[in-house]
């Protein structure tokens, strides 16, 4: 990997003797949608509180594009982006004129830029009207925008999808793909329903009691989810068994005519060819790819979340 956009080293955080993170390690680079997922009171909240330098850290290091957000507060946070509790909204103003209020503060930002994030988060057909005629998407879409008018390389958000319905979860789903595949940045959302983040996600960490459990790769080229428990149904299952075995592949009787065996997309077809070529009758093969919930629930020994 190329210089990572976050690199979190080592970091924990204990408040009163309780140990809250436990040595978190992770490296997120540009153009990745990256999922931090755990249930309740888990340390999503705290590990994002450390990341945009709110709170301090017990142990390790938090690097944004190499700088400590500790020991290098202003250069680091210059790259970040972030909606941590609910964004600071005048409900009495446009959606425009709060992007315009912050457009203010931050030295360099042009009203080209204003439009463009108006765009990019979809709201141009609301922006002129009063933020307390929004619905909840529509807020949180706002402080997205307001999050990135500055051009952020890495954009944080606790929970976004908290509130939302279907609808709602989708579109933040579609705009935060366009905002890591086009602008190419990095964003780094928390979230506690698995099915959310499997959507929405490229890569998803498991979060637990402040440890990180598992990081799993959800799209691409990825690992884990290109390997499906495959089902065939053949006319003598022990005996494909046995001859699947011998072959050097991990083959189980599923009960009936069906046997399972844990291979790839090609591992499948020459699983098909091996078995008609020893004479077995082939009736049926279907794949099950594995959800991370499946995942989850094999990591943590069927301690579920969310
Ligand atoms: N300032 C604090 N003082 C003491 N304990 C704290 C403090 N902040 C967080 N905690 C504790 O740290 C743990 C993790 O909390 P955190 O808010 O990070 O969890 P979370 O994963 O964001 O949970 P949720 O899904 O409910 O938002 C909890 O047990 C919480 O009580
Ligand atoms: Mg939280």
């Amino acid at each position: 990997m190329v210089q990572p956009i976050v690199r979190l080293q080592n970091v924990s955080k204990r408040i009163g003797g309780r140990t809250i993170i436990d040595k978190l390690t992770l490296d997120l680079p540009l153009g990745e949608v990256f999922g931090f997922l755990g249930p309740n009171g888990s340390g999503k909240t705290t590990t994002i509180r450390m990341m945009v330098g709110l709170m301090s850290l017990t142990e390790g290091e938090i690097l944004i594009n190499g700088h400590s957000i500790a020991k290098d507060y202003e250069k680091a946070i210059r790259y970040v982006g972030a909606i941590v509790e609910n964004p600071e909204m005048y409900k009495y103003l446009s959606g425009y004129d709060n992007l315009k209020h912050y457009a203010r503060m931050i030295p360099g930002i042009t009203e080209h830029r204003v439009h463009e994030v108006v765009k990019l988060v979809g709201l141009e057909g609301r922006i002129q009207d009063k933020v307390r005629t929004y619905s909840l998407g529509m807020r949180q879409r706002l402080g997205v925008a307001q999050a990135i008018l500055h051009k952020p390389q890495l954009l944080i958000l606790d929970e976004p999808t908290n509130g939302l319905d279907p609808a709602g979860i989708r579109e933040l789903r579609d705009y935060l793909r366009v905002l890591s595949k086009e602008e190419g940045i990095a964003v780094f959302v928390s979230s506690h329903l698995l099915a959310e983040m499997e959507l929405m996600c490229d890569r998803v960490a498991i979060i637990q009691n402040g440890k990180l459990i598992d990081v799993r790769t959800i799209r691409g080229t990825g690992s884990m989810t290109d390997q499906s428990r495959v089902i065939i149904e053949v006319d003598r299952p022990q005996g494909a068994v046995e001859a699947l075995l011998a072959a050097g592949h991990s083959a189980v009787p599923e009960g009936g005519q069906a046997i399972a065996v844990e291979t790839d997309r090609d591992g499948t077809a020459a699983i098909n060819a091996l078995l008609v070529s020893a004479g077995f009758k082939v009736y049926g093969i279907r794949t099950h790819v594995k959800s991370l919930e499946d995942q989850f629930l094999e990591v943590t020994g069927g301690e579920r979340i969310g």
